[in-house]
């Protein structure tokens, strides 16, 4: 059976393509998610009742990515707020504490998930209000809103992007930053989905991207129903593509944007900035402006997530190392902004430096 994750109709915020297969979705009393650990074997939701469902979610990355995570949270906040049986406005502000302190320990280099929890906190804090039934109302609106504002963002995104790619590109991807990863569309993904859209003509070349396989698994099964020309390549591929001239660009996404413009991405990124600086390739990150965080110099203090040692020892439930044998399990790293030819974001294109040319964004 053929799968496409897009539907060619349009949707109520006038954008292209609506997703066939939502990513993430809001039902009023769940939220259903897309669980991304069985794609592409099985299309398979999963049903998060309450906010530690939703939580759980993200930690065992059934959603994954920075802004798809964003917006996890910002539901699963709602959704605790829904749940909340007392009346009474200091019952319902201590367990909104306490919902926002477990979303905030699921995932720590995600900056999106942090920005997601401080919009829900001021959507309540903008209203004094006694009232709990609106307190609730307010946050299932916010969280709507930033689902919403996601989508456009990514559209916005890709118009920018589009530019940057022209017809004949061999363009290289890591990991995952496609509509699975946002509410839909995708940041790198983004931008060629609008360049295809308009006509251009190129291949994409996707890092498999171990340990959890997000290229080989999501970018590839994305890029193959949009019928975009797509070859998988293992991780440690890359330099002799690039040194073959078979890659001509770098195109990620992003989890963490610090002032400088040092970014944190999947783990491996980092290798390929520095492989395509050497083969003289421009390397761009696609990124909504909600990935910079605006409390962070430079990518030294960028938190990077470990994740389990399973991971790495076992593949599709079968170990493969000895047993006994270390395992480091880093979930992400972070390339310094002088291998960054340019960030794209909803608000345009930003070059070098990119302090000032942030600053710059800001004041417009
Ligand atoms: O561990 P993951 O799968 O959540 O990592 C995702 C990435 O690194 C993406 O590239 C990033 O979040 C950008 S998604 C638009």
């Amino acid at each position: 059976m053929s799968y496409s994750p897009y539907s060619l109709s349009f949707d109520f915020f006038g954008l292209r393509r609506i997703m066939k297969f939502k990513t993430i979705e809001w039902k009023g009393d769940h939220v259903r998610l897309l669980d991304q650990r069985k794609l592409p074997q099985e299309i398979r939701y999963l049903e998060c009742r309450d906010a530690p469902a939703v939580a759980k979610a993200i930690r065992n990355m059934a959603i994954r990515g920075a802004p798809a995570i964003g917006v996890a949270v910002a539901m699963g906040i709602a959704l605790a707020a829904r749940k909340i049986r007392s009346n009474r406005p200091e019952i319902f502000w201590k367990k909104m504490e306490k919902v926002c302190h477990l979303m905030g320990e699921t995932r720590p280099t995600a900056v999106n998930l942090f920005w997601a929890i401080e919009r829900m906190k001021r959507a309540l804090n903008q209203l004094h209000s006694e009232d709990v039934e609106g307190l609730k109302s307010k946050l299932e609106r916010e969280a709507l809103r930033i689902y919403r504002e996601d989508l456009k963002i990514n559209h916005k995104i890709g118009e920018n992007g589009k530019i940057l790619i022209q017809d004949g590109d061999r363009v290289l991807t890591h990991c995952n930053a496609g509509g699975l990863a946002t509410a839909g569309y995708g940041t790198a993904l983004g931008v060629l989905r609008a360049a295809w859209a308009e006509g251009k003509r190129f291949h994409v070349y996707v890092d498999e991207t171990r340990p959890l396989l997000q290229g080989a698994r999501l970018t590839a099964w994305e890029l193959v129903q949009e019928k975009i020309p797509a070859t998988v390549i293992t991780d440690n591929m890359a330099g002799w593509l690039m040194e073959k001239g078979k890659i001509n660009l770098v195109l990620v996404g992003a989890d963490r944007i610090a002032r400088n413009g040092d970014t944190a991405n999947k783990i491996g990124t980092y290798g390929l900035a520095v492989l395509a600086n050497w083969h003289q390739i421009p390397f761009y990150v696609a990124a909504p402006t909600s990935t910079f965080d605006p409390n962070l110099s430079s990518g030294n203090d960028i938190p990077i997530e470990e994740r389990a040692g399973e991971e790495v020892t076992h593949m599709g439930g079968r170990r493969v190392t000895p047993g006994g044998v270390k395992v480091f399990n880093p979930a992400f790293d972070v390339t310094p902004h002088s291998l960054i030819e340019a960030i794209i974001t909803e608000k345009g294109i930003l070059r070098k430096p990119f302090i000032k040319s942030l600053r710059k964004l800001k004041t417009k």
